[in-house]
């Protein structure tokens, strides 16, 4: 038994807004820098009251659309997100009830931007036992609600958005390998190191990045994570159709096609008009592709996630 994607969509709020216009919006910022140090031009930003399961219901609509899927014939919604609706119910539950589908098995995956790969293995982990046949996978995200706007070192490298895949029983692959890590020593590093005690926030509810040490180690763990997803399904990197890492920066998908020796124009780019969506950056990043037609099925891809907690993972599939 094997899972295999049969449908994908995705969703992106509101119009692009571009380097420019954060700055005419009194960021110390330009677009000069933002664009040479990291690739982006433009973001999306969700409204105040849009959340993560409005983005994701848009993109879960249309990944039940090209499956050729009902909302009701899904057994399995997971939700990676780190912006989820409220502390609880999870937003997988808010999704749910949303498709208007009863009684499948729902819950979030919390891996920031590694999210997508996480929920993606722990779904075809589901499918591969027999308990489940066809899952919802995820990954939305609200960013812009947890940036803080007076610091230009993070607040014009996020944006917001979602990506969807419907996954199925199949008995070919489908998902050939995946692999997930984490060091939790290095958490201090990309954190929203705040919480809510009795009403009351307590600590800092912004995300803070030490984006040098963030870079440096996602450059190192995403060439290691792939080269290790390709040993455990025995195939070369000379196979891969299309690399699709997590979107945070030109500069690191560059860095890791190099240490991996595969050629800029097999690496899926979407940074330069998304900005880092977190958990949403790969499946937005695939979406496009396969609707551009530069995905096409029989093609193999890598996707790869890392993110804060520290985590980082690698999934190779054939599409
Ligand atoms: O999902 C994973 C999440 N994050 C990432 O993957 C991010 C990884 N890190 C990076 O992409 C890069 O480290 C950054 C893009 C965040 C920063 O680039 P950098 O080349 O490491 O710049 P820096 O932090 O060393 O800052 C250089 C200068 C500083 O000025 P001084 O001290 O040299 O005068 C900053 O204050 O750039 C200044 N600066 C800015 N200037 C204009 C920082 N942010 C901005 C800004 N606009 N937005």
């Amino acid at each position: 038994m094997y899972s295999q994607i049969t449908g994908i969509g995705s969703y992106l709020p509101g119009p692009p807004v571009a380097n420019d216009e954060l700055a005419r919006r009194g960021i110390d910022t330009s677009d000069e820098w933002i664009a040479s140090r990291t690739g982006i031009r433009f973001r999306h930003l969700a409204e105040n009251g849009e959340t993560s399961s409005d983005l994701a219901l848009h993109a879960s609509r249309q990944a039940l659309a090209a499956a050729g899927c009902a909302a009701s014939a899904i057994d399995l919604i997971i939700v990676a997100t780190s912006t989820p609706d409220f502390i609880f119910p999870s937003t997988a539950c808010l999704l749910q009830a949303k498709l208007g589908n009863q009684g499948a098995t729902a819950f979030d995956v919390q891996a920031v931007c590694s999210g997508f790969v996480y929920a993606l293995t722990v779904a075809d982990k589901f499918i591969r036992s027999g308990s489940h046949r066809r899952a919802l996978v995820v990954g939305a995200e609200v960013f812009s609600h947890i940036l803080d706007w007076s610091d230009r070192t993070t607040c014009v490298l996020f944006g917001d958005g979602a990506g969807a895949v419907v996954l199925e029983a199949s008995d070919k692959p489908g998902i050939l390998a995946s692999t997930l890590h984490a060091d939790g020593a290095h958490h201090a590093i990309l954190s929203v190191p705040g919480s809510v005690c009795k009403g009351v926030v307590t600590g800092d509810p912004f995300l803070r990045m030490d984006g040098q040490a963030v870079f440096k180690f996602a450059v190192r763990v995403l060439a290691e994570a792939a080269d290790e997803c390709c040993r455990i399904a025995a195939v070369s990197p000379s196979t891969i159709d299309w690399l699709i890492p997590h979107q945070a920066n030109v500069r690191i998908l560059e860095a890791t096609a190099r240490k991996m020796r595969i050629p800029l124009d097999k690496v899926v780019i979407s940074v330069d008009r998304h900005g880092n969506t977190s958990a949403a950056s790969v499946p937005l990043a695939l979406d496009e592709a396969v609707r551009a037609g530069r995905i096409r099925s029989g093609q193999r891809i890598m996707l790869e996630g890392v993110g804060g907690g520290f985590t980082w993972g690698a999934v190779l599939l054939d599409i």
